[in-house]
Order: C-alpha cells, then sequence, then structure tokens
C-alpha cells in the first residue's frame, strides 16, 4: 500500500513516499524550488512585458504559463513575453511546473495595466419630468482617476445638478458617478450627458442619453390592463395608483 506526503514550505516542496509498509519504508525525495521567482507587474498600456520564472531541482520537470482562469498555453519557456499590453491583458499569471511522481507546482503573479480610465454605463438612462432623476457612469481602471466630470452641451451644469461618488466593491473597486437631477425638465432629454474621467494618461468618456418615462394616471377600476408606451423593454412603476397593475410589454402604441 502506497501513500504520500506533500510538504510545502518557502518555495521548496518536498514529497516522501512510503513505498513499502512502514515495517520496510523506504523515502524518495523531490524537491521543487524556484531558482528564479516571477514578480508581479504594474506596466503602463501599450509597452512590453516579460515575466521569468525557473524551477530547479530533480526529477526534470515542464514548465508552462498560462493566465489564470483560462488553460491555454502562453509560453513552454522560462519566459512569458506580452507584446504591447492592453487592458484584456491585466490580470494574473500562472507559471506551472509539472513535476514527475510529485504534481504540479505553481506560482501566481499579477500584471497590472495602467491607462486612461474606463467609463462603463448603461447608455440610455431613464427620468421622470418634475421628479428626481439619476444618471449614473462607473468608473475603473489604474491609476484612478484624479477627476471625474459631468458635461452637459457646453454649459457648466446648473445647481439644478448635484454629483455623488462612491466605490462600488462588487465592481472591482470601481467608482460610481451619480449625477443628480434635482427636478427633471423637458430639456434634460434633449441632448446627452457626457461622463469624463481624467488621470496621468488622459481622459475616459461615456456619452448618455436620458429618455423621459411617463407617469400614468389611471382609472378607479379594480384591475386596470395599460400598455407600455414607447419603449416597451422598459416597464413603467404604477406611480399614481395602488391597484394592481398589468403590464404588457409587447404592445405598444
Ligand atoms: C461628449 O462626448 C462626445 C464624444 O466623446 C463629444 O463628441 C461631445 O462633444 C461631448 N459633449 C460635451 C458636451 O462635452
Amino acid at each position: 500500500m502506497n501513500s504520500r506526503l506533500s510538504l510545502w514550505s518557502l518555495g521548496i516542496h518536498l514529497a516522501l513516499w512510503y513505498c513499502h509498509l512502514p515495517a520496510e519504508a523506504q523515502v524518495k525525495k523531490v524537491r521543487a524550488s524556484l531558482l528564479v521567482e516571477p514578480r508581479s507587474l504594474v506596466v503602463d498600456i501599450h509597452s512590453d512585458v516579460t515575466f521569468n520564472c525557473k524551477w530547479t531541482g530533480y526529477p526534470p520537470r515542464s514548465l508552462t504559463w498560462a493566465k489564470k482562469g483560462n488553460n491555454m498555453v502562453l509560453s513552454n519557456k522560462n519566459q512569458l513575453h506580452l507584446k504591447s499590453v492592453s487592458r484584456l491583458d491585466a490580470g494574473q499569471y500562472v507559471c506551472k511546473a509539472i513535476v514527475q511522481r510529485f504534481g504540479v507546482v505553481e506560482k501566481e503573479v499579477s500584471l497590472t495595466v495602467n491607462g486612461p480610465p474606463i467609463v462603463s454605463g448603461d447608455p440610455i438612462q431613464y427620468a421622470v419630468t418634475g421628479e428626481t432623476g439619476e444618471v449614473k457612469c462607473y468608473v475603473a481602471g489604474t491609476p484612478p482617476p484624479d477627476k471625474i466630470v459631468w458635461k452637459w452641451r457646453d454649459d457648466a451644469l446648473s445647481e439644478r445638478y448635484t454629483v455623488e461618488q462612491s466605490k462600488v466593491h462588487s465592481q472591482g473597486g470601481a467608482v460610481l458617478s451619480t449625477l443628480i437631477i434635482n427636478n427633471v425638465v423637458e430639456s434634460d432629454f434633449e441632448s446627452p450627458f457626457n461622463c469624463t474621467a481624467r488621470n496621468a494618461f488622459g481622459p475616459g468618456t461615456m456619452t448618455i442619453t436620458l429618455e423621459e418615462t411617463g407617469t400614468y394616471h389611471l382609472p378607479h377600476h379594480d384591475y386596470i390592463s395599460t400598455i407600455c408606451p414607447t419603449r416597451p423593454t422598459h416597464l413603467l412603476r404604477p406611480y399614481t395608483t395602488h391597484l394592481p397593475v398589468h403590464l404588457y410589454p409587447t404592445l405598444h402604441l
């Protein structure tokens, strides 16, 4: 009966095999250690990147580089070269060695790619005339933005608008910027809003159009069926009634 014991300590891996029953135990030792330890890197967008990784010891081992969460082999060499990196190259990379009769040893490093802020959000957002409206954008990427600015036409935004900022933990540390419109008026629907974030690498912008949703004054029946206005995908909440309302999203006027 064979059993195996693996020890992991400071990057040195030991395996002990008990090849026979304990009475005549024979211990074999396998060692795998990192001769060149890969380092996490922070680089600027479009630069070339090289990660180094070298496992040493006995018996011989085969080495692969892959991106974490993706099994595609990027390199079988000690070095992993990435040319002109983009935002999509950022993430975790794994240098993995297969050591015969031992198993797999691996070391993980991260690549951070600095560039202009990445601004995202819903390109069409909704508000109701006369109520408080909100336009939201998310700003992500490294380095963090120095500034997030909302623009509408070429004017400075009046006191009717205020901006709130908060961190969003579910979005990898992105910043949520919310433009709050006090008392939405018709003209708010006429021109798009720009959410622009800036850091040392330049600006990132997103243009958001605000569309109007209506308010229904429903007649007082027990059950009311109504239909969606121009945008059947956007269901309206019944603002002026507590009666049950059935919405038929596929119909429109
Ligand atoms: C909003 O952004 C678009 C695209 O970047 C640009 O063409 C437009 O001039 C900007 N508008 C304002 C008001 O800054």
